[in-house]
């Protein structure tokens, strides 16, 4: 019989994982759950000072972590991010592309984007996941494997209108995943997506109105709000070992509104 701790292949205890955009939002939430289940985390976010804050309350709860300043679209501040990772703690286990421009792009008509903000968006929801995984590559590679996480929308199943940019990159963002789970696979890495649906994160909802948000949630087959919380379970999922065998996949998770 083949040895099997359904224990173990289920828990994140002990991998280190750094969550980009791990300073507020819904990555504050993974930082935070990926702590108390065991795992080292390292916070890489443009906003540094939420970064370290969520860091420090995650060491004073007893968990392990550490922030990083970074912005992931400069190539050298990611490698700098990584650098340190493994200063630290030697190894990098997993990698969640979670940060990204959403919440403060207006929502309006494709034709009034301004094309340097499609840049932008362009940049730090794609490029910036590129130069991430770039970065951990050699060390995942080095180590046996490792498990890399994007986060999409679901947005790019129904074709959500009035952010036109951001609903490209996030379909932008499958392709990527697609693609490089198949150019790493035999360094026994594996590359997943998540597609969350709209989520209640503090940014989220200062930037929708109330019959937006009405109106998401009475859309879904589960007729409530979604939380940062809904998401962790598949994020943790395809982190730990019980995923071992899925890679190049897409996972939505938005309470059945798309079907996917
Ligand atoms: N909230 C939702 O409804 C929803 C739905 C689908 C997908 N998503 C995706 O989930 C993820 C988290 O969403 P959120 O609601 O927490 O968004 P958010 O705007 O609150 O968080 C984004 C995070 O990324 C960081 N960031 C932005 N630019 C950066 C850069 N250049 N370098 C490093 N960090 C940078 C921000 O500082 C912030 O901490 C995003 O990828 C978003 O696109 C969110």
């Amino acid at each position: 019989m083949i040895a099997y701790d359904v224990n173990t292949v289920q828990s994140v205890a002990g991998k280190v994982v750094i969550v980009t955009g791990g300073g507020t939002g819904i990555g504050k939430i993974y930082s935070q759950r990926l702590a108390q289940a065991g795992a080292r985390v390292v916070l890489a976010d443009i906003a540094g000072e939420a970064a370290e804050a969520v860091a420090l309350g995650i060491r004073e709860a007893g968990g392990e972590a550490i922030a990083i300043r970074t912005d992931v679209i400069d190539a050298a501040a990611v490698q700098t991010m990584v650098d340190q990772t493994i200063a630290k703690w030697g190894r990098v286990d997993g990698l969640i592309n979670n940060a990204s421009l959403m919440s403060v792009l207006e929502r309006g008509d494709w034709f009034k984007i301004d094309p340097d903000e499609w840049d932008r968006v362009m940049a730090v929801n794609l490029k910036g996941i590129f130069l991430c995984c770039r970065a951990v590559y050699p060390h995942m590679k080095a180590q046996g494997g490792g498990r890399i996480v994007n986060i999409s929308s679901s947005r790019i199943w129904a074709g959500n209108p009035n952010r036109l940019h951001y609903t490209t990159s996030k379909a932008g963002v499958i392709g990527l995943t697609r693609a490089l789970a198949r150019e790493v696979g035999d360094d026994k890495i594996g590359v997943n997506a998540i597609t969350p649906g709209f989520t209640e994160s503090e940014t989220q909802m200062a930037s929708s109105s109330a019959n937006y948000v009405a109106g998401r949630d009475l859309s879904r087959s589960f007729k409530r709000p979604q939380y940062p919380d809904d998401l962790v379970g598949a994020v943790m999922f395809l982190l730990s070992d019980a995923s071992a065998f899925i890679t190049g996949q897409t996972i939505n998770v938005d309470g059945g509104q798309a079907m996917h």
